[in-house]
C-alpha cells in the first residue's frame, strides 16, 4: 500500500474481493458531473463497469481508501481484446435481462435509430481498436474526494503497471463535454487521438448531443 502523499491518510492499493459490494456505492455516487443524462445499463452498471474488470483483470483494478472508506477506483485492462466490449455487454443484457423494457434504454435505442439517419455521412464514435494502445482504463472518484491528488495517485499506479507489464500503450475514451476529466487526462500525459466524434443515442442533461474523445498514452 502506498500513501497518496506524506500528509493524508489516503492509500492506493489493488482491488480485493471484499471491495466488490462497497464499490457499488462508489459507482452510484461518482456519476455527479457526468455529461450524459442517463445510464444505458441502469441497474446493471456494476456488472459492466466493475465486475467485468474485477473478474477479467483484477491486478489492474486499483482503489483509493481513507480510514477504511473507499473514495474511488481505477479499472484498468492490459489487453482490451480479452474482455467483453461495451457493445457485447449491451447486446448480452438486451438478450438476457430484456434491457429494452427499461424506459431509459428503450429511449436510447430509439435515439440511436434516429441518430443513425441524421448522422449519415458523419464520423461517429465507435469502439477503439488499435494494437499500439491495447490497454484501457476507467477512473471515478466520489465528488468530495476530487481535486486532492487522489486521481493522479491512482493513475500513476496504473501507469507503473503498464510499464512493468510491458504494455505498448493505453487508451481511454471520455466525453469531450467532460472538460474537467479531459484536463485531468492531459495533465496525466494522455494525448488527444483524433477529433471528438458525435455519439449515437446519448444526450446531455439539456438534450444536447454529446461527443467522444479518444486519448492515448504510451510508456
Ligand atoms: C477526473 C478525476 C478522476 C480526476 O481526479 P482528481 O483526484 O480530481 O484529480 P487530481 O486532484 O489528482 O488532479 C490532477 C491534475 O489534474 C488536473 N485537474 C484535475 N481536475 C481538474 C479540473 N477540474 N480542471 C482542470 N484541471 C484539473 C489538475 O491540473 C491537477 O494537476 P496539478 O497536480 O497541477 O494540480 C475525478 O475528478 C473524477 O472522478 N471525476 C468524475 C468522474 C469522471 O469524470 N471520470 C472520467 C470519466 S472518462
Amino acid at each position: 500500500m502506498a500513501n497518496v502523499d506524506g500528509t493524508t491518510g489516503v492509500t492506493v492499493r489493488t482491488y480485493r474481493e471484499q471491495d466488490r459490494s462497497r464499490l457499488r456505492g462508489v459507482l452510484a455516487r461518482s456519476g455527479e458531473g457526468d455529461p450524459a443524462a442517463t445510464s444505458v445499463f441502469g441497474e446493471h452498471d456494476p456488472a459492466v463497469w466493475l465486475d467485468r474488470y474485477a473478474d477479467g483483470d483484477p491486478g489492474s483494478f486499483f482503489v483509493a481508501e481513507e480510514d477504511g472508506e473507499l473514495l474511488g477506483y481505477l479499472t484498468g485492462c492490459l489487453d482490451t481484446s480479452a474482455l467483453p466490449s461495451d457493445s457485447e455487454c449491451f447486446e448480452r443484457l438486451l438478450r438476457t435481462e430484456r434491457l429494452f423494457l427499461r424506459p431509459e434504454t428503450a429511449l436510447f435505442l430509439g435515439r440511436m435509430a434516429f441518430d443513425s439517419i441524421v448522422d449519415r455521412g458523419k464520423e461517429t464514435a465507435k469502439e477503439f481498436d488499435d494494437p499500439r494502445w491495447p490497454s484501457h482504463l476507467h477512473i471515478r472518484l466520489v465528488p468530495e474526494a476530487r481535486g486532492k491528488g487522489i486521481g493522479s495517485a491512482l493513475m500513476r499506479r496504473w501507469q507503473e503497471r503498464l510499464r512493468e507489464e510491458g504494455s505498448p500503450g493505453c487508451f481511454l475514451q471520455a466525453m469531450s463535454e467532460n472538460t474537467e476529466a479531459i484536463a485531468f487526462f492531459e495533465r496525466m500525459g494522455f494525448e488527444h487521438h483524433g477529433r471528438p466524434r458525435i455519439i449515437s443515442g446519448f444526450r446531455g442533461r439539456n438534450g444536447e448531443r454529446l461527443h467522444l474523445q479518444t486519448m492515448v498514452w504510451s510508456p
